[in-house]
């Protein structure tokens, strides 16, 4: 079986700033995967190429035996979606329209789907509303969501595609203890059957949620392997988890 996602030697340079220099990543399909390390290690940076926002100086992308390097976010949605590390609701749009137009534009990201009746989109936004746990707030703008809220309905818009490979850069950053609990429970139910890939500073929800973990340090992918396997690794420990695991 093809992995959800294969990265080969990928690199990337902003100017002189080497930001990734030669990283692999490895996810099997229907893993849950999660990326860790330090700040300006290049995570986010990693999620950008992988989703078309940018692209790489070198190496290659393979998604689900697709080879997706360099292509848009427009060519890649049919194969993943991505949260971003800060909120990207539609302020002005209702809970429902948000998880609408991305159930929508799941909809509209290949000819035959784009038929798909208006229906069938609307019972795919209704859906998630429920698996997120916002149905309460179906009317209401989005823009008067707490954060907790809105980085929920984030989780929603990127599921409400189609994708089998999910991005979620950070999705607990500035929850307190028991929303970013609650967020992990509704990570680990609403990605069941899928892939997930995520970036995560509480080492307590990665050791909790991964099957395996990736730490990426300097721009290289140090140590890919279970939670026990990571937290014994002395080099982890030394660049990484020595700092900030409890
Ligand atoms: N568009 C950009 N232009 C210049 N430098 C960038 C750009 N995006 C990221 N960087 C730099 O790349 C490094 C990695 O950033 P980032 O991927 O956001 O790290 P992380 O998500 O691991 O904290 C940082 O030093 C950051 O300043
Ligand atoms: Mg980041």
């Amino acid at each position: 079986m093809n992995a959800a996602l294969e990265v080969r030697g990928i690199v990337k340079r902003f100017g002189a700033t080497h930001v990734l220099r030669g990283v692999d990543l490895h996810v099997a399909q229907g893993e849950r995967h999660a990326l860790i390390g330090p700040n300006g290690a290049g995570k986010s940076t990693l999620f950008d190429l992988i989703s078309g926002r940018a692209r790489p100086d070198d190496g290659r992308i393979v998604a689900n035996g697709a080879d997706i390097t360099g292509k848009p976010p427009q060519r890649v949605s049919r194969w993943l979606a991505r949260s971003f590390q800060t909120t990207s609701v539609f302020g002005g749009l209702s809970v429902l329209d948000n998880l609408r137009c991305a159930a929508l534009g799941a909809a509209s990201s290949s000819v035959i789907d784009r038929w798909l009746p208006s229906r069938r989109v609307d019972d795919r936004a209704h859906a998630m509303l429920d698996a997120i746990g916002l149905a309460a707030r179906a009317d209401d703008l989005a823009a008067r969501l707490t954060y907790a809220e809105q980085r929920a309905l984030d989780l929603g818009i990127a599921l409400a595609t189609d994708a089998p490979l999910i991005l979620l850069d950070e999705p607990t950053a500035g929850m307190n203890r028991a929303e970013a609990t609650r967020a992990l429970d509704l990570i680990r139910t609403t990605t069941q059957g899928r892939t997930l890939l995520v970036i995560e500073h509480d080492m307590d929800a990665v050791f909790n949620l991964a099957d395996r973990i990736s730490v990426l340090v300097r721009g290289r992918v140090i140590a890919s392997d279970t939670p026990a396997a990571i937290r014994a690794n002395h080099d982890v420990q030394d660049a990484y988890l020595g700092g900030v695991a409890s």
